[in-house]
C-alpha cells in the first residue's frame, strides 16, 4: 500500500516526484523520501506527511533529472525517518523504493550482516539495496544486479532502483505489487498507480508479475523474469488529471459521493437493452457460453467490495436463479474451496490489486474455475488475470473510504443479474421492468444527495457517540455492514453492522440510551419484521435513526431521526440506501475534525497480505 514514483527525462526530477507523492498520499502517508541521482546520490527522508519532506528539502531544486520517491504505509518497522524509503546500500550509491513484503528478509539480513553489511533501518526493503550492492561489486551492471538480488527474494515487490554509478537509468520490477510505466515525450515515469503520473502522460504500460523494465534517456525496455525483452502494449488511460483531483470539494470522498449519479450512468452506459429486457456486457461476450452452463457462482472480495458481493448474492439468486456464495478473499484462499468446471469465481475489486483477492483468483484458476472480475482500475492485475469481466467505469476513486466504486459494484451486479437471468428463466417483461427502473437510479441518487444537509444535521447529533449498530434485512443487510464499515473507518467510532433478525440473539444486550442504532427499514418485503426489531430496541431505551421510504410517515413516530429514500424495486433499494450511510459517516468524520480522505491506519489499496 505504499506509493512509488520515479522520473527520468529532461526536466528537474524533484518537483515531479513530490507532485507524484502528493497524488499517492492516499496509499500511505506515515513517512516519505526522495532520491535524486546524477554523479552523486542525494537521499532525503521525513516522517509524517509529504509536506514534512518538502520542508526538509527546502526551496532549492537540484539539477538532477533522474530520481525515485516513496510514501510509506508501514509493514515492517515503525513509521520513523530511519525506516522511510528510499533505502541505501553500504556505499550510499544505490537507492531502492519498494512496495510489498519480503518474507525472507530476516534470513537475508543475517546473511548480509555476517558478510559485513551495515543496516540503518528495521525494514525488509533495505536487504534489497545490500543484495544489489553485492552483485554490482561482483561486476554486474545495475539491471543484472537487480535481477540477481530479486532471485534471492521470497515475497512481493514493486520496486524502483537507481545508482550513482549508472545515473542515467531507473530499474523497475514487479511481483505482486503494481507498477506502471508512463511514456512521455523524451521522459519516462514510474508509479504504483497511474494517478501519480496522469498529469504528465496518459500513455502507460502495466508490468506483469515477474517482469522488469529499464528506463533510460533513450527509451525503455521491458524484460521477462528470464531476461528476455518483451513487447508490451501501451494503454491510454480513459480518465483525466482533473478526474483525479478534488474539483473544488473539501475532500475526495465528498467529490466522489457527489459523482455517484454520473458514475451509475457510466456503469450502465451502453449496457442496458430495455427493448430486449437485458444487459449487454461486452467483457463477458467471450465466455457467455460457459456462463450459460455454470451451476454455481463464488464471489471473492474484501471490505466494501465484499459487501457489494453480498448485495449481488441476493440479486443473482432471486433474478438469475444461480446459487451464490460470497467469500472473504482472505479466507477463501486458505480454505480448500470445492470448485468444478461449472463454478465461476467472481472477484470484485475497485483497485484490481488487492493481494488477498488476487490470490483467490489465482487459486480459482489453478482449480480450473472460470474467473471473472468486476474491477474499476483498467489494466489492473485482477482485470488482466481473470478470464473475463466487467469494468465499473467509475473513474479513479482516491478517497480511502469506497463510495462511488461500491455503488457502481452494486449497479454492475444488477446488470449481471439481468444478463444471467435472461440467459435462464427471467422473462422479457421482468428484464424490461428492471432495466427501466435502473435508468431511474442516477436521478434517484441525485435526489438523495441534494438532501445531504438534513443528513449532516443528523450526523452531527451523533458525532459524540462511541458505539453504534447498523441494522438491515435481506437486500439491506449488506448495506448495514457497509454503513458500519464507513463509520468505523473514517470516524473511528465502534460501529457494528448486523442482520436485523440477529439482534435478539445477543447484540441487543448492548442497547441503552447511549447506544444508537441506524436501521435500514425501507417499505419492502421484510419491513414489518424490521419494525419489530425497532420496537425491541426502543423498549430498551435505544435511539433510532431510520432510513426508510419516502411517504412512510409512521417512521416519525418510531424514530428519533428519519432519512427518506425514494421508492424503487426491492433489488435496487440497496443502491439508494447506501448513500445516506455514506453521507452520515462523512459528516460524523468531518464534524470530529478528521480528514476522511486519509483515515489513520488505513490505505486505499491493500496490496500486502
Ligand atoms: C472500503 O471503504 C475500504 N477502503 C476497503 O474495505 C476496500 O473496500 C477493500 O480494501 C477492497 O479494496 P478493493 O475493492 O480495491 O479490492
Amino acid at each position: 500500500m505504499c506509493g512509488i514514483v520515479g522520473y527520468i527525462g529532461t526536466r528537474k526530477a524533484q518537483p515531479i516526484l513530490l507532485d507524484g507523492l502528493h497524488r499517492l498520499e492516499y496509499r500511505g502517508y506515515d513517512s516519505s523520501g526522495v532520491a535524486l541521482v546524477d554523479a552523486t546520490l542525494a537521499v532525503t527522508h521525513a516522517s509524517g506527511r509529504i509536506s514534512e519532506l518538502e520542508t526538509k528539502l527546502g526551496g532549492t531544486v537540484p539539477a538532477s533529472t533522474c530520481g525515485i520517491a516513496h510514501t510509506r504505509w508501514a509493514t515492517h518497522g515503525p513509521p520513523t525517518e530511519a525506516n522511510a524509503h528510499p533505502h541505501r546500500d553500504c556505499t550510499g550509491r544505490i537507492a531502492v523504493v519498494h512496495n510489498g513484503i519480503i518474507e525472507n528478509y530476516a534470513e537475508l539480513r543475517t546473511e548480509l550482516e555476517a558478510r559485513g553489511h551495515t543496516f540503518t533501518s528495521e525494514t525488509d526493503t533495505e536487504t534489497l539495496a545490500h543484495l544489489i550492492e553485492e552483485a554490482m561489486k561482483a561486476g554486474k551492471g545495475l539491471t543484472s544486479a537487480v535481477q540477481t538480488a530479486l532471485r534471492r527474494v521470497r515475497g512481493t515487490y514493486g520496486i524502483a532502483v537507481v545508482s550513482a554509478d549508472q545515473p542515467d537509468k531507473i530499474v523497475i520490477a514487479r511481483l505482486g505489487s503494481p507498477i506502471v510505466l508512463g511514456i512521455g515525450d523524451d521522459e519516462l515515469f514510474v508509479a504504483s498507480d497511474a494517478s501519480a503520473i496522469i498529469g504528465h502522460t496518459r500513455d502507460v504500460i502495466y508490468l506483469d508479475d515477474g517482469e522488469m523494465a529499464v528506463l533510460g534517456r533513450e527509451g525503455h525496455r521491458v524484460m521477462s523474469h528470464d531476461a528476455k525483452v518483451v513487447t508490451k502494449e501501451t494503454t491510454e488511460l480513459d480518465w483525466s488529471d482533473e478526474d483525479a483531483q478534488k474539483g473544488g470539494h473539501p475532500h475526495f470522498m465528498l467529490k466522489e459521493m457527489l459523482e455517484q449519479p454520473e458514475v451509475i450512468r457510466n456503469s450502465m452506459r451502453g449496457r442496458l437493452n430495455v427493448e430486449e429486457g437485458t444487459a449487454v456486457l461486452g467483457g463477458l461476450r467471450d465466455v457467455a457460453g460457459r456462463l450459460r452452463d455454470i451451476d454455481r457462482l463464488v464471489v471473492v472480495a474484501c471490505g466494501s467490495a465484499y459487501y457489494a458481493g453480498l448485495v449481488g448474492e441476493y440479486m443473482l439468486e432471486e433474478y438469475a436463479g444461480i446459487p451464490v456464495e460470497v467469500e472473504l478473499a482472505s479466507e477463501f484462499r486458505y480454505r480448500k474451496p470445492l470448485l468444478t468446471k461449472r463454478t465461476a469465481v467472481l472477484a470484485v475489486s475497485q483497485s484490481g490489486e488487492t493481494a488477498d483477492t488476487l490470490a483467490a483468483v489465482r487459486e480459482a484458476k489453478m482449480k480450473g474455475a472460470l474467473t471473472l472480475g468486476i474491477v474499476n482500475a483498467v489494466g489492473s492485475t485482477i482485470a488482466r488475470e481473470t478470464d473475463a469481466g466487467v469494468y465499473n467505469h467509475a473513474g479513479p476513486e482516491i478517497g480511502v473510504a469506497s463510495t462511488k466504486a461500491f455503488l457502481s459494484q452494486c449497479t454492475v451486479f444488477a446488470l449481471l443479474s439481468v444478463f444471467l437471468g435472461r440467459q435462464r428463466q427471467m422473462s422479457l417483461s421482468m428484464g424490461k421492468r428492471i432495466a427501466e427502473e435502473m435508468r431511474r437510479l442516477p436521478d434517484l441518487v441525485a435526489g438523495i444527495l441534494e438532501g445531504r444537509d438534513a443528513i449532516r444535521a443528523i450526523a452531527e447529533r451523533y458525532a459524540a457517540t462511541t458505539d453504534a449498530f447498523f441494522l438491515g434485512r435481506k437486500y439491506c443487510a449488506p448495506i448495514a455492514f457497509e454503513g458500519a464499515l464507513k463509520l468505523k473507518e473514517i470516524s473511528y467510532i465502534h460501529a457494528e453492522g448486523y442482520a436485523a433478525g440477529e439482534m435478539k440473539h445477543g447484540p441487543i444486550a448492548l442497547i441503552d440510551a447511549t447506544f444508537p442504532t441506524v436501521v435500514l427499514c425501507p417499505k419492502d418485503s421484510v419491513y414489518e419484521k424490521t419494525r419489530s426489531n425497532i420496537e425491541e430496541i426502543r423498549a430498551r431505551g435505544g435511539k433510532i435513526v431510520a432510513v426508510t421510504t419516502e411517504g412512510n410517515e409512521e417512521a416519525q413516530r418510531f424514530s428519533d431521526d428519519v432519512i427518506y429514500i425514494p421508492k424503487t424495486l426491492e433489488m435496487l433499494t440497496p443502491i439508494l440506501a447506501a448513500v445516506p450511510l455514506q453521507l452520515f459517516a462523512y459528516y460524523v468524520s468531518t464534524s470530529k475534525g478528521i480528514d476522511p480522505d486519509k483515515p489513520r491506519n488505513l490505505a486505499k489499496s491493500v496490496t500486502v497480505e
